[in-house]
């Protein structure tokens, strides 16, 4: 069985080649900037050129931290220096979309935070501005190449669980909001800022789907203007059905988040690690059983790197 692993740790490493190596400036010097973006680009072998904020400050202690050699007075003066070619930008949802039509306006690449912007004909725009520009628009999706998630996504290619019937991803956790004071004025919050990630999973396990249903409510006394538990629906053709729940306000110390992907010959059960305590988080799990392996039950996968920072090389790459 360990040597049956060996393909799915393999489609799980994410490696950028020297000459694919394209040098970087950084617009944002916020908390995931300095926790996840610059060490697993430190990590892949990406070079940061230099990196602007409007607090300056921030953006000075970040690049002391990282190494980074250029600290810029603007966007402008990021956007004047002829050795960034790729823009990576990390800012509250409501700054992007201006940043971004002035990036791909200058003939840069650019990778954005999720969300993209917060409405989908302004996304729209920005795809449209891009595809003009003749220059690469990606959105830092990235919990695609968390580990747990990878291997899962790989023993599903692979065949271990036959048709795939279902899947469903579990959060019922405690988030600190006021972490990020901006997201707390925000008209709509829990799907465009942290279940964006699930549903670009149920979209990549599973394809595009027939229909979607979503119900969205809110704890009394909590702190976001909007919506903190969601609950969504997916139905496929040919029967499999997909379901995302997460809860923002599970104040019992308590907190789970879990991912079950199950066919007509096995299934895959496990834990997205980084939400039991986020940011530090601990390792994620994944168990996979089918009757086409020698499994005899629930086979552990040892993964052995995080979604946070690990997974945030694979969008960059
Ligand atoms: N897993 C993930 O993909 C993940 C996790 C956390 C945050 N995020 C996203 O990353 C983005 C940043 O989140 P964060 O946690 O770092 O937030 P943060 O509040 O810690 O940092 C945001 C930074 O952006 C700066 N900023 C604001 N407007 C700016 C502008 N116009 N130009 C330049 N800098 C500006 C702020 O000064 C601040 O330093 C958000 O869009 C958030 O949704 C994604």
């Amino acid at each position: 069985m360990i040597d049956l692993f060996r393909p799915v740790a393999e489609a799980c490493r994410v490696e950028v080649a020297p000459d694919q190596r394209r040098p970087i400036g950084v617009v944002g010097a916020g908390a995931i900037v300095d926790l996840a973006h610059l060490p697993a680009y430190h990590r892949g072998g990406l070079r940061v050129v230099g990196i602007t904020d409007i607090a300056r400050d921030r953006a000075r202690a970040v690049a002391d931290r990282h190494g980074i050699e250029r600290v810029y007075s603007d966007l402008d003066s990021l956007l004047a220096d002829g050795e960034v070619e790729v823009v990576d930008v990390a800012v509250p949802a409501q700054a992007q979309p201006g940043i971004a039509r002035r990036v791909l306006a200058a003939g840069r690449h650019m990778l954005g935070q999720k969300p993209l912007a917060l409405s989908s004909a302004t996304a729209a725009e920005l795809a449209d501005l891009a595809e003009d520009n003749e220059v690469v628009l990606a959105v830092n999706q990235q919990l695609r190449f968390d580990e747990g998630v990878a291997a899962a996504h790989r023993m599903m290619e692979l065949g271990w669980l036959g048709e795939i019937t279902s899947l469903a991803i579990q959060v019922d956790i405690w988030s600190e909001w006021s972490d990020w004071p901006w997201m707390l004025e925000l008209d709509e919050l829990e799907v465009w800022n942290h279940s964006v990630h699930y549903h670009d999973l149920v979209r990549w396990f599973l394809g595009e789907p027939e229909s979607v249903y979503c119900a969205a409510g809110r704890t009394p006394g909590q702190a976001p203007r909007a919506e903190t538990r969601t609950i969504t629906t997916y139905c496929f053709a040919g029967g499999a059905r997909a379901l995302v729940t997460c809860n923002h306000e599970n104040a019992w110390g308590d907190n789970s988040a879990t991912l079950r992907l199950e066919g007509n010959h096995g299934a895959v059960r496990g834990t997205l690690g980084l939400l039991y305590h986020y940011p530090t988080g601990r390792p994620d799990t994944l168990e996979v059983t089918s009757d086409l392996l020698p499994t005899d039950g629930w086979v552990p996968y040892p993964v052995t790197t995080r979604w946070l920072p690990d997974a945030f090389l694979g969008p960059m790459a």
